[in-house]
């Protein structure tokens, strides 16, 4: 369905034209005194400069030329504005369109596009921790929403399982239980389909052996070379590794499950490693790399940077390929296999000038087409009350799982003693409600922004927040459950201001999504929906739904508070959360 921007827009083209006048000027934009109006056009303004006359002159003619029938108000204003307010048939028959088309009519400006969304990023063996949740919130917003706008939409978590973390569990395990026929060279396997160890004991592996890597020179050493030889192939060490990600994978599965966050894909660094040789046998055929203290590099700078731009390091002195040299590779995998029009990265701001480079390398290599769009949104850090990152009370790194865990314990509370559902629905209530306090709580932020966690504003009933939301649809489907029957009515002329402030809101939805799809900013959607609820909120406050004694009224009124809740529901599901039945 075309947004009513475009719609107006053209007809106020033809006016013009119809006017004697280049239809050019006929642009409307949104009023910026909604006060006065709904829409505006200033395009009389420009065009008397152009045939030196007085721009009311113009505005008069051409809004002689407008039907009068869309709007309710249309009016030349000194010195040359066109002043516009809806009729209340355009926005019915506005409404009553996106009622029956298809995701209420929003464009698919992504048809026939794929786009791959690389986001999660967890480092394999490691728990998961806060530092990784607006990854995982954030990208899955975006995924959604490029799906709903038509696009292909490939959530790929690459996940780091191929770095030293590896080597440091490898070296580690091998001291503790030396006899593991992991470690003897001349096992001919099979081996064991069992972990030597389970997914706590592996917590605790890991950071004792990142600790003792600082301490101890040999062991750093040790670990070096087991990752090498990992990445070589050495058998028993692939079995370990092998090992490892079962375990860990499962336990994140869980956690991102609990999250509502899905990955199509669960690639990781070590699936990139085999496209490396040839790789960067083509970039030195191309001759792209130079040698730089003993390491293989691509310059990258440009012409005009402001700031320095290093070169993009792709086989270390060593021998070793980096992060960098990972990200390409793959990136040619991607290509290869799903050849999509964007891929966009979320990770944390820190990172930028690290894409900066890879996507500088990756374009000069040819490893993406020339028109690919690469995209990196970097965010802000979730930070404590004290303004830093935040972290638990004894100051450690916080887990996600805890974080989760004191959310939901936090909201639990308020649902038991309020006496919101019965005993069986609360852990699902609960898990609803916590949920969308956690990622409303982030997402209404402008994503690059730093935030303050604050567990008692994100959980409010009242305010700009996820339960507040959820609040307003709950509100709703009560009065609709008590209406019945509901999903044919018809939308109807508004019968008061209440209701056609509703329905302009209502009209938003496109133009939000859009705009937050353009921008990378599902905080436009928290926004949108904050409005919207608001309207709703408002119209129920002031009108009487089910005592209206006017049948064809009253099924209006719930024709429209049930676009409203469709339209809040569509909106949530594209920031990641639900809502309950009850609350
Ligand atoms: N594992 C990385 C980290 O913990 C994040 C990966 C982000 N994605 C990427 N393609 N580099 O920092």
């Amino acid at each position: 369905m075309e947004k009513i921007l475009d719609i107006i827009t053209s007809k106020m083209e033809q006016a013009f034209a119809d006017a004697g006048y280049d239809p050019a000027f006929g642009r409307v934009t949104v009023s910026n005194r909604p006060d006065l109006c709904e829409y505006q056009c200033n395009g009389a303004l420009a065009a008397a400069k152009q045939c030196k006359c007085a721009p009311i002159q113009i505005a008069k003619a051409v809004v002689g030329k407008l039907d009068a029938g869309d709007y309710s108000l249309v009016e030349a204003v000194m010195p040359g504005f066109i002043n516009l307010k809806l009729s209340d048939r355009f926005l019915v028959e506005y409404l009553q369109q996106m009622r029956t088309a298809e995701d209420f009519g929003v464009e698919k400006i992504g048809a026939g596009k794929t786009i791959v969304v690389d986001y999660g990023g967890p480092n394999v063996a490691k728990p998961l921790h806060i530092g990784h949740l607006r990854s995982a919130i954030i990208g899955e917003s975006l995924k959604r929403l490029y799906r709903f706008m038509g696009y292909q939409a490939i959530g790929d978590i690459h996940l780091g399982d191929w770095g030293l973390q590896m080597g440091l569990i490898i070296a580690e395990l091998q001291e503790r239980q030396p006899e593991l026929c992991y470690f003897d060279k001349d096992f001919t396997g099979p081996y064991p389909t069992e972990a030597p160890f389970t997914i706590s004991q592996l917590e605790e592996i890991y950071p004792a052996a990142s600790a003792k890597k600082k301490e101890d020179e040999d062991f750093a050493h040790r670990a070096h070379t087991a990752t090498f030889e990992l990445q070589q192939g050495r058998p028993g060490y692939r079995a370990i590794w092998q090992h490892i990600m079962k375990l860990s994978v499962a336990d994140m599965t869980k956690i991102y499950d609990s999250l509502d966050v899905h990955f199509e894909s669960w690639l990781g660094e070590s699936d990139a490693d085999p496209f490396i040789p040839a790789m960067i046998q083509d970039m030195k055929d191309k001759g792209l790399t130079v040698m730089s203290d003993g390491a293989l590099v691509i310059p990258v700078a440009e012409e005009g940077d402001k700031k320095e731009v290093p070169p993009c390091i792709l086989v270390k002195s060593d021998g070793s390929s980096i992060y960098a040299t990972t990200d390409l590779a793959t990136m040619v995998q991607r290509m290869r296999d799903w050849n999509p029009d964007k891929i966009l990265y979320l990770t944390d701001k820190r990172q930028s000038l690290h894409f900066e480079q890879v996507f500088r390398a990756a374009r000069k290599a040819g490893i993406v087409k020339p028109e690919t769009e690469l995209e990196h949104v970097g965010f802000g850090t979730m930070n404590g009350k004290d303004g830093k990152p935040f972290k638990t009370r004894e100051g450690g790194v916080m887990r996600l799982e805890q974080l989760l865990a004191d959310m939901t314990a936090f909201v639990r509370a308020k649902v038991v003693e309020n006496q919101i559902v019965s005993d069986e629905e609360v852990d699902d209530t609960t898990a609803k409600i916590a949920l969308a306090a956690l990622k409303y709580g982030d997402l209404s932020n402008q994503p690059t922004k730093d935030y303050i966690f604050d567990m008692d504003r994100f959980a409010a009933f009242e305010g700009n927040t996820g339960p507040y939301i959820l609040y307003t649809i709950v509100r709703v489907k009560s009065i609709l459950s008590k209406y019945g029957d509901w999903q044919h009515l018809p939308i109807r002329t508004p019968n008061n201001s209440y209701a056609k402030d509703l329905m302009l809101a209502v009209t938003k939805l496109g133009p939000t999504l859009e705009a937050a799809l353009k921008s990378s900013s599902p905080n436009l959607i928290c926004a949108y929906i904050y409005e919207l609820a608001g309207c709703v909120n408002k119209f129920y406050h002031e009108t009487p739904i089910l005592k209206e004694e006017n049948q064809e009224v009253k099924a209006g009124h719930i024709a429209l508070i049930g676009l409203a809740k469709d339209v809040l529901e569509c909106c949530i599901h594209l920031l990641g959360f639900s809502a309950p039945e009850k609350m």
